[in-house]
């Protein structure tokens, strides 16, 4: 047999380094904690429209909307977890419940199916039709139950007025038991897009999650800091960086704690024993590209396209020229800009939108930062739209044609 000699493997060399976790796990923003500061209000307000499906009656619609990183999707988790243990204890209580990220579950159908899966986790309702799976939901229900549907990210289903249609309709079919809504969305003018008669019966009533603030982020990420970092590995300045950093941002709760997260592996990687500013501001760069590359990689397939023209003329070197014969590289006249992504949409066989539809594209995304745009200015002729990249245009191309290529 062979002798191992542990001090030689690589992970027992990765195991005995120096950290400054004691349980990494609770600084992710996947983990649910069990305390969620700042957020009681908004648990009793939702925990209280829930409970009339206790007492065997529909609860209202309601409709939640805040900032990214507001704690929407955690809070409402959390009053479903205590809904799912009362109901445990109270078996004679008729509720039953469904989380569906319509992220995932784009559509009318996907959200039924999702829903269906939760309610009878022993069958399979793959490749029934759209009716059939309705009529199911519907049985369900007039068994005499009270089922709430929760729809985070409901802005990304594609026949939203439909989905919203057919489940409000249901609860006239319904002979007893009844079907409510709780919709989510981080977007604030979402609810423009939406046809009255839709509007009308989804926002029974709404709520909005207010960004955090600096001192509210701090309180946040210290309850987490205590479970995840061993005793006084992080600089109380560090702590209060990183707080002002993602408050600066947009208040988003999940920035602090991936900033947090990230600055503690800075930390480990530095071996260093202690969590300290210079870590956060290392983390900082490192979580920004990591949201803007998950930024990117939602974006519609034309704005894709857009964004990867312009990566490419960057990565190319290409620019505008100067009426002094110089030239600007990385800073396109839109006209050019448009003619490369006519050029490179056809080559993918895509869709070639109007040069108004670009121009629309291009002030998205602006708003993400990802573009950032001038009117021109001396040294050319006439006026025009001058654009440039917002972010590495190597690290963007790259994560585009990934995008674009493999779709
Ligand atoms: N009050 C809080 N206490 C502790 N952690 C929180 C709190 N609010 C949010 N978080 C944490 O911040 C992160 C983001 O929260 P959450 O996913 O609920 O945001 P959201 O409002 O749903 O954002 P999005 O609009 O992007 O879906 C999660 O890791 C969550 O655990
Ligand atoms: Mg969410």
């Amino acid at each position: 047999m062979i002798e191992l000699n542990l001090h030689e493997n690589i992970f027992q060399r990765q195991f005995d380094k120096s950290t400054v976790f004691t349980n990494r796990t609770t600084i992710t923003p996947h983990y649910t904690p069990n305390n969620l500061p700042f957020r009681n209000g908004q648990i009793d307000a939702i925990s209280q429209i829930l409970s009339t499906s206790l007492h065997g009656a529909k609860p209202d619609n309601l409709f939640i909307y805040g900032k990214v990183g507001t704690g929407k999707t955690v809070t409402v988790n959390h009053v479903l977890s205590q809904l799912q243990e009362f109901v445990a204890h109270n078996r004679s209580k008729q509720v039953d419940f469904a989380y569906v990220n319509c992220r995932n579950h784009n559509t009318k159908y996907k959200v039924f199916l999702k829903s269906l899966s939760k309610f009878f986790p022993n069958e399979d309702f793959i490749g029934y039709s759209s009716a059939f799976v309705y009529e199911k939901l519907l049985k369900h229900a007039n068994k005499g139950k009270q089922l709430i549907l929760v729809l985070d990210e409901v802005d990304k289903v594609k026949d939203l007025d439909e989905l919203i249609y057919a489940l409000t309709r249901s609860n006239d079919e319904l002979q007893s038991g009844g079907i409510a809504i709780i919709g989510i969305s981080n977007n604030l003018f979402f609810k423009d897009k939406l046809d009255v008669r839709t509007k009308s019966t989804l926002l029974q009533k709404e709520m909005v999650f207010p960004p955090y603030n600096a001192k509210e982020l701090k309180a946040i990420l210290e309850e987490r800091i205590k479970t995840a970092f061993k005793t006084g590995c992080v600089e109380d300045s560090a702590l209060n960086l990183a707080a002002a950093m993602a408050a600066q941002e947009s208040g988003d709760a999940r920035a602090a704690v991936m900033l947090m997260l990230r600055a503690g592996e800075e930390a480990d990687k530095s071996l260093g024993q202690r969590v300290k500013d210079e870590h956060v501001r290392l983390a900082k760069t490192r979580v920004e590209e990591e949201v803007t590359m998950n930024m990117v990689e939602t974006l519609p397939k034309q704005q894709q396209l857009v964004l990867y023209s312009i990566s490419m003329m960057t990565v190319q070197g290409k620019g505008y020229g100067k009426l002094n014969g110089s030239r600007e590289e990385g800073v396109f006249f839109s006209g050019d800009a448009y003619r490369e992504y006519e050029r490179i949409a056809s080559s993918l066989q895509q869709q070639v939108v109007s040069s108004r539809w670009f121009r629309e594209y291009v002030n998205e995304l602006e708003t993400y930062g990802l573009l950032i745009t001038t009117a021109s200015g001396k040294g050319v002729r006439g006026t025009t739209t001058l654009i440039k990249l917002g972010f590495d245009a190597k690290k963007l191309r790259k994560a585009l044609e990934k995008e674009l290529m493999c779709a």
